[in-house]
């Protein structure tokens, strides 16, 4: 029987790694933020979403038990705002936008095992249960509110936060809300907090971002108001009931209501999360708040938190006044899902800022997935279509790949660092048909040849799945082969039928007949 050797993984369902060297495989659980329905889904949100898919993707092909979470956020001010602005009631209003959410996640093959809404009966029915443990806790008290609140942020701050009288986080109007409110002890968690920063060290990511918390949080914490009584689209404070709780409370509740917490076999199997992927402008409420509930709790906190950095487009911030918010369904239909998906991996790492730009994109789709990857399937096919010998020899290109290395990548999350690597074996094995001419071999020469070059497009397929996973089943179905796992990520004998398909990727062309966006 193998022994859980890390806490990483959870025992019960371990099974050996693809690379069977005591790396064990276990549960993966990992989450988006949930969205607000004030607004239809942007690039900003479809960011996250992609990349914790390719996340999770990863690690189903790796063989683990994967849970992936995603969903709207759908109490609060700002909601109930946007409902009276449509002349809905806020209940009508969410239903007429989470179907937009829905439908974009599966435009962009997004393959969440589940779609938390915060206005779920599960959702409001369990939220109660972690208030009464933090209240029995002792760490709710009555008190007197009194503080400056951002309504599009949702976000309280104080006099001394405010820049110019406004929201320092949007630079938006705040308005002065005074009124009895009921308190979380957060300032009791500063130590507790402290303590588990450092004994985790993984916690707080990427490692730069978290020298911000821990700065903050040694500066001292302030008691969070959680409960309204002004507010009444929300779910009860279960032991004041004219008081709505402050949504952020019962939002970040979402990591559990939506496993069954505290009975569910969900739960048990997958909490604590693996990985809370959130924008850095959500870190502390993830960071900070998130532990210090579950402390009070009594659960066990996430394993992780990522904080991801922001787009902006064309060197802007994205709003709506500027008109430059980016629409991925339109990206999807213009560029194809999986060239959408690529690029905005590819640009930069998972921790930083980029800036999107519709000509990278076209840069990106026609070099690297058309010239590079698509040439590669389509030589290759080439070839095999003209070649009738035995296709076998020694495994040559092997060398220039370590899936090892790929998948202690994707581990860390450096799904860039993991692209890099890819396309640089993709890169080798163009070389390789550059550098062995196949189109002047004959015979055992050129069987050894197109051996090597199709375990390496099929390696390739598999590989890239996670990130274009309609290009993944592509590759597999010309080249005749199933779909394979990480595990097949390795130069064996050839058992395929290739028979040449569609290019994998066309090379856009604008209507002035130019290969660039504008
Ligand atoms: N509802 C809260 C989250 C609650 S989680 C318990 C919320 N929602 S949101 O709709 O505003 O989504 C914010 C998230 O969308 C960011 O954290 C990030 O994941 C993503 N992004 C929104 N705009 C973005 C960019 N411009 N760039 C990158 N990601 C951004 O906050």
């Amino acid at each position: 029987m193998l022994i859980c050797l890390a806490q990483k993984y959870r025992c019960g369902s371990v099974a050996a790694s693809p690379f069977s060297d005591g790396d064990l495989l276990g549960k993966f659980y990992i989450t988006t933020p949930i969205y607000y329905v004030n607004d239809k889904p942007h690039i900003g949100h479809a960011y996250t979403t992609i990349a914790a898919d390719v996340l999770a993707r990863w690690h189903r092909l790796r063989g683990d038990d994967v849970f992936f979470l995603t969903g709207t956020d759908e109490h609060g001010e700002k909601i109930a705002a946007a409902a009276q602005k449509a002349g809905k009631t806020p209940k009508e209003f969410v239903d007429s936008i989470v179907p937009a959410f829905k439908n974009v996640w599966q435009k962009l093959d997004i393959s969440n095992d589940f779609f938390i809404r915060t206005t779920d009966e599960q959702h409001e029915r369990i939220v109660p249960l972690v208030i009464d443990k933090i209240a029995k806790s002792g760490d709710i008290y009555k008190g007197m509110y009194t503080g400056w609140y951002c309504v599009p942020d949702e976000s309280f701050w104080t006099e001394l936060q405010l820049v110019d009288g406004k929201c320092p986080e949007c630079h938006r109007e705040v308005k002065l809300v005074q009124e009895e409110s009921y308190f979380f002890r957060l300032s009791r968690y500063q130590d507790k907090l402290l303590q588990f920063y450092k004994t985790h060290p993984g916690f707080l990511s990427p490692k730069y971002r978290s020298k911000e918390i821990i700065n903050r949080v040694k500066d001292g914490l302030k008691d969070l108001s959680i409960t309204r009584t002004t507010l009444k689209w929300g779910v009860a404070f279960p032991q004041d009931k004219k008081h709505v709780l402050y949504v952020w409370v019962e939002a970040l509740c979402n990591y559990i209501t939506a496993l069954d917490y505290p009975d569910g076999q969900k739960f048990k199997t997958f909490w604590p999360a693996d990985v809370h992927l959130v924008g850095k402008e959500i870190n502390w409420f993830h960071s900070v708040i998130w532990p210090a509930m579950l402390f009070s709790a009594g659960i066990e906190p996430p394993k992780m938190v990522f904080a991801h950095g922001w787009w902006t487009m064309d060197g802007q911030k994205m709003s709506k006044s500027l008109g430059n918010v980016v629409d991925p369904i339109e990206m999807a239909d213009k560029y194809s899902v999986d060239a959408f998906r690529y690029a905005l991996l590819r640009e930069m790492p998972l921790g930083d800022d980029g800036d999107f730009s519709e000509k990278t994109m076209v840069t990106r789709l026609n070099n690297e997935l058309a010239a590079e990857l698509g040439n590669l399937l389509n030589r290759t096919l080439t070839i095999a279509e003209r070649y009738e010998g035995k296709v076998a020899g020694k495994p040559e290109l092997s060398e220039a790949l370590d899936v090892k290395k790929i998948d202690s990548l994707m581990e860390g999350l450096d799904t860039f660092g993991a692209l890099n690597e890819i396309f640089a074996f993709i890169k080798a094995a163009n070389k390789y048909v550059n550098d062995k001419e196949p189109w002047k071999l004959k015979g055992d020469e050129l069987g050894h040849v197109l051996y090597n070059l199709l375990e390496a497009t099929r390696i390739i397929g598999i590989l890239v799945t996670p990130f274009m996973p309609g290009t993944g089943e592509k590759i597999a179905a010309q080249l005749g082969v199933p779909q394979g796992t990480l595990g097949d990520c390795k130069f064996g004998a050839f058992a395929g039928k290739p028979k040449k398909g569609e290019l994998l990727f066309k090379k856009f062309v604008n209507a002035s007949g130019k290969t660039h966006a504008h």
